[in-house]
């Protein structure tokens, strides 16, 4: 499977970012992670639309949209047309998440499913055919710069499990925390997306960006 690096903007210094986010493109990350968060699902607020279509094509990266609203489907068509290439919706924060992939992949686009660390792996089950990305997440979503829930580990390899169990080809995002010092053990878990904010953006961008993909590299 491919190893893919998705830089979080939530870390960037939004001043220089559209040059920021081509030095992670100039060293090898394919997405670009883009956190919406709407004050009620997560306590903070982020970033929306307008960002969003202001970015799109300042590289030829892939808009990996993750959503932390609640009723994520109110607002699918909108990150379509502003430029998202992969939505993905929280489990948690919908009444049917069926109906939320669905609209998602009515757009065209790719949709992707995400749990907090708090809810049972094989909630994500029922979406195992429907979604293409399943997002693990290993911080609880909202902030930046939080440090690694060592359980994740854990449920990332029975995630990995599981699909493979069905046969299931499928994408692994692994987002909160991640390292170079700590990435290596969540890709032997089973993941293959990796998103990372704090450990891209702060600091030297281009050589934090090269480093992940030397050890993404490595798992390959
Ligand atoms: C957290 C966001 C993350 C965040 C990760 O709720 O979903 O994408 O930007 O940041 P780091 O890598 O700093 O933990
Ligand atoms: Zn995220």
């Amino acid at each position: 499977m491919r190893r893919i690096l998705a830089p979080s903007i939530l870390s960037a210094d939004f001043k220089t970012l559209g040059e920021q986010m081509k030095a992670t493109e100039e060293s090898g990350a394919e997405y670009i992670h883009f956190d919406v968060m709407d004050g009620i699902f997560v306590p903070s607020i982020s970033f929306g639309m307008p960002v969003l279509s202001s970015i799109r094509g300042a590289t030829g990266q892939v808009m990996d949209v993750h959503l932390m609203i609640t009723e994520p489907a109110r607002y699918v068509e909108e990150f379509a047309q502003c430029g998202a290439d992969i939505i993905t919706i929280h489990l948690e924060a919908c009444e049917d998440p069926g109906a939320a992939l669905d609209k998602i992949h009515g757009c065209g686009k790719k949709a992707g499913i995400s749990i907090k660390p708090g809810t049972p792996v094989e909630a994500l089950e029922p979406y195992f055919d429907q979604a293409e990305m399943f997002l693990m997440m290993s911080v609880e979503p909202g902030f930046g710069g939080q440090s690694f829930i060592p359980d994740s580990l854990g449920r990332i390899r029975d995630l990995r499990k599981r699909l493979d169990e069905r046969g299931i080809e499928k994408d692994i995002e692994v987002d909160g925390g991640l390292y170079h010092s700590n990435v290596g053990d969540v890709l032997q878990a089973g993941a293959n997306v990796i998103v990372s904010g704090s450990g891209v953006f702060k600091g030297d961008i281009r050589k934090n960006t090269v480093e992940f993909m030397e050890i993404l590299r490595t798992y390959e």
